[in-house]
């Protein structure tokens, strides 16, 4: 019987190590003839990437080489670790799986996700570096979110694109996990610190300035920078900091607690840990060797299912943990920040998406409002794009100005808005407006025409305002100073747009307050009184902006 099951182990093994370790059949894969341009050594290995010949000049791209090794086993909510050296030279010449996650209801992806894409113009040699982290709502997404061949040929830099553990593997809570002092939940975070040590230990070999680097990030990436901003492991990690879309986001340690575990009890109940689902959130709570053996036995196919769809609420999948490790206890409170210039971006439409994906809206108690359904969503599209469109951009700035010694620059995408020269129907100026002005390789076109003049006129502005920011932490041309920095008595943004075929670029005071918006909430008579309350007590509560709104309402907390 031992014997019988030390064969299978054996076979099993072997069979692992010849087919399943994808980075094993990278680097031993046959290929007899490597492309000098395109190999670089690495602290861990060489890689060899692969050319892309654009009308606008050549781009040199290394996709999916790993920053750390891959994160299961004994290494599932761990901190990350080094990757095991390789001799053969890693092929990263076409583009890595995903990390593991939801796709509708299928599990997609791979938990070998702690890999990095790097591109770089010809010839690059102490170029500035950008790096991005990418979005993903509902605990999604992928380094190729943002594909960097437009970045570096525009900006000359090199551009880098991270995956990270997304979910429950990159972020949990519960106690069993946490019983030595000084360990964490945020382990997404870990990956990215792993990621940035990384880059500054490689990136001079590809062409870039270890002493240059901008983090950036988009959506869930921007708050994830958010929070780099306040982070002491991040501490001279970067230079500068661009956040698209972001804003101040944490997620209290003890309500994410109750939340993980009420999420993961009915796996625990299957598993017979426990005879009900409320046992088992008492079981997970503790912290007990047997609820961590437990936690590392399930599958993370179970595990991946967890907490979908959370629609800019943090109840749905607490993450972001103020543990007092990662991220100070007292969070955007702290006086303690990674001072560096830093560049806030928002769209003016930026719930519409949300808005759209909401379930209510498809209830029967939505139908029953009739022709005033369409009302209702209108006011929920227009508040929540105003309270977001803040959210991202000018309270962070109120909140930190007085802590903060560089520079906030604060900018506002209109293109599509209502009011815009050229509005989209629908969705407005949309979460993620800016993503086609960076890459025209992008999956924005259903929307829009992002190709055409207007829109490319305005792009042309942005790529050089970033182009000076990922330089010089301003994004004003030398002896230029049209953009000025947000300060409280002269709360200005950079607002693009375009009319009549032509960018338009001016430093205004679109600043408001929630005070304010709430009173156009309560004043607005074009929708009727029920459409208003499911509007503000269904669509508009919870969401990462709506604390005011909540408590001016008296919305029921979303937590348990
Ligand atoms: C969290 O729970 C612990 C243990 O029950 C308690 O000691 C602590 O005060 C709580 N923290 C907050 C912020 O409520
Ligand atoms: C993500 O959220 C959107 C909007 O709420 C929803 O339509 C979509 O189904 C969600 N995707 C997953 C994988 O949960
Ligand atoms: C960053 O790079 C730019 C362009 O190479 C250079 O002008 C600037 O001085 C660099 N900044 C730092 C802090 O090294
Ligand atoms: C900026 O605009 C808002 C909204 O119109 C206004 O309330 C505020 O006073 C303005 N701030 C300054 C400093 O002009």
């Amino acid at each position: 019987m031992k014997i019988l099951s030390l064969v299978s182990f054996l076979l099993f093994s072997f069979f692992f190590i010849d087919f399943s370790n994808s980075r094993e059949v990278r680097k031993f894969g046959k290929r007899k003839q490597f492309n000098n341009e395109l190999i670089r050594n690495t602290k861990f290995g060489s890689v060899e990437g692969t050319k892309k010949i654009t009308d606008d000049g050549d781009v040199l791209v290394w996709y999916n080489i790993p920053y750390a090794e891959e994160p299961t086993g004994n290494l599932r909510w761990a901190a990350p670790v080094d990757p095991q050296p390789w001799n053969n030279i890693l092929d990263c010449t076409v583009p890595g799986e995903v990390a593991l996650q939801m796709d509708s209801d299928n599990i997609i992806g791979t938990e070998d996700c702690l890999n990095l894409d790097i591109y770089a113009p010809k010839n690059a040699k102490k170029l500035p570096v950008m790096v991005y982290i990418h979005g993903g709502n509902n605990q999604t997404g992928e380094s190729k979110e943002l594909k960097g061949n437009d970045i570096v040929i525009r900006n000359n830099v090199i551009y880098i694109s991270i995956n990270y553990r997304l979910g429950i593997f990159g972020f949990n809570i519960l106690p069993a996990l946490h019983t030595e002092a000084g360990s964490t939940g945020n382990y997404a975070l870990l990956d990215m610190a792993k990621a940035l040590d990384w880059i500054k230990n490689n990136v001079k070999e590809f062409g870039g300035d270890p002493n240059n680097i901008t983090i950036s990030g988009f959506s869930a990436g921007g708050r994830d920078v958010m929070a780099m901003l306040i982070s002491p492991l991040f501490a001279k990690k970067f230079h500068k900091a661009i956040v698209f879309s972001g804003g101040m986001t944490i997620a209290d340690v003890n309500d994410s607690i109750k939340r993980t575990a009420s999420a993961v009890a009915p796996l625990a109940v299957e598993d017979n840990m426990a005879a009900t689902e409320e046992e088992a959130k008492t079981w997970l709570m503790t912290d007990g060797m047997d609820v961590k053996e437990w936690l590392y036995s399930v599958s993370s196919e179970r595990l991946c299912a967890l907490m979908g769809n959370a629609g800019i609420r943090m109840s749905v999948f607490p993450h972001l943990f103020n543990d007092g490790v990662v991220i100070p206890e007292e969070g955007f409170s702290t006086s303690k920040w990674n001072d560096v210039p830093v560049l806030m971006l928002t769209g003016s439409t930026e719930f519409s998406f949300f808005n759209l994906g909401s379930g209510i809206w498809y209830t029967p108690s939505a139908f029953a409002l009739g022709t005033d359904l369409q009302p209702a969503k209108d006011f929920a599209c227009t508040y929540g794009s105003d309270m977001y469109r803040i959210f991202n951009a000018q309270s962070s700035a109120e909140k930190m100005f007085n802590k903060y010694k560089s520079d906030i620059y604060v900018c506002q995408v209109d293109f599509g808005a209502q009011n815009s020269g050229y509005p989209i129907e629908v969705v407005g100026s949309f979460h993620g407006i800016f993503i086609p002005m960076l890459s025209n390789d992008n999956t924005y076109s259903d929307i829009y025409d992002f190709e055409s003049s207007e829109y490319q006129d305005m792009a042309a502005i942005f790529n050089k305002q970033l182009k000076n920011f990922l330089r010089r932490g301003n994004p004003n041309e030398k002896g230029n100073s049209d953009w000025k920095p947000w300060t409280p008595s002269q709360p200005l943004s950079m607002v693009l747009d375009a009319v009549d075929g032509k960018a338009t670029a001016q430093c205004k005071n679109v600043s408001t307050s929630f005070a304010e918006i709430i009173s156009r909430m309560e004043d607005d008579i074009s929708v009727s009184d029920n459409g208003k309350t499911l509007a503000i007590t269904n669509v508009l509560n919870g969401r990462w902006f709506s604390e005011p709104v909540d408590e001016y309402y008296n919305n029921p907390s979303l937590w348990e």
